[in-house]
């Protein structure tokens, strides 16, 4: 063999080498990556299940001690219902903190110092108007409003004692910390509504009487009325524009009924 051929050999050896280790590699790569491996296997089984569907029944809608507990002018609350664990929240308050109007139940509290932190983040300052009403405090105050502006039109806006959601400890009323528009539907076009609107359900809170629900709640706009329900029933409710009565199949709570 002259050296001309040599070195023909020795290139077509090198060639076929390089192309052996070439495949190799490429085979390597292809074997540790079978979700790459061609149409058809692009998932993995994983992403291909569909999402485990909402239980519906995880928490009882009739006990008042449970956050998913649906009170209205048609379900009232046991007789001087009071529930057990309520403290003041860590925030803002309108009340000192020995009032008892600003005690939420312990979960609700937990939940509201999340959302109030995650609030100033954003420059929000948020602070509690009213938060748990015992039956007695309801009462008076829906004397109150009966004698300023007649029982019809109080009915609208203002529970009967033993019907409010504030007597559960697990619903507030939410203010500016500057008490602009304090409990007034114009709460809902600042800029602190609108965060709550917008980010409420994300710590367990739902609007509760939305605007234009009156024939579903009972009762007229409340954007300031906020109830905790837990994240994920509040996200439930939210991404299906439901109340908790469409929700829950119960029927629209517009009246007291022959009470
Ligand atoms: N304002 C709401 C309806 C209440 O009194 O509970
Ligand atoms: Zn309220």
């Amino acid at each position: 063999m002259n050296r001309h051929n040599i070195f023909g050999l020795v290139l077509v050896i090198v060639v076929i080498v390089g192309s052996l280790i070439g495949l190799g590699f490429q085979t390597n790569v292809l074997s540790t990556n079978p979700d790459e491996s061609g149409p058809g296997k692009r998932s993995s089984q994983f992403d291909e299940q569909a999402p485990a569907p909402f239980n519906t029944s995880a928490y009882s809608i009739d006990d008042a001690t449970s956050p998913w507990v649906v009170v209205n002018k048609l379900r009232p609350l046991p007789d001087g219902y009071q529930p057990a664990d309520l403290r003041a929240p860590n925030v803002s308050l309108r009340l000192g903190a020995s009032s008892s109007e600003m005690r939420l139940r312990d979960e609700a509290a937990t939940a509201l110092e999340a959302m109030f932190a995650a609030a100033k983040e954003d420059g929000i300052n948020l602070m509690i108007a009213s938060a748990f009403r015992s039956q007695a405090t309801q009462a008076s105050l829906y004397n109150r409003y009966v004698s300023e502006d007649g029982q019809a039109a109080a009915d609208t806006y203002s529970a009967r004692p033993g019907h409010s959601e504030h007597q559960t400890g697990w619903a507030l009323d939410v203010e500016p910390a500057t008490r602009e528009c304090e409990v007034e539907v114009c709460f809902g076009d600042l800029k602190e509504g609108q965060w709550v609107a917008r980010r409420a359900h994300e710590f367990g809170f739902i609007i509760r009487y939305e605007q234009g629900n009156d024939a579903l709640t009972g009762y007229t706009y409340e954007p300031w009325h906020i109830r905790y329900v837990g994240k994920g029933l509040a996200a439930e409710l939210k991404a299906t524009n439901q109340t908790m009565e469409q929700f829950f199949g119960l029927p629209a709570p517009v009246s007291y009924g022959a009470l």
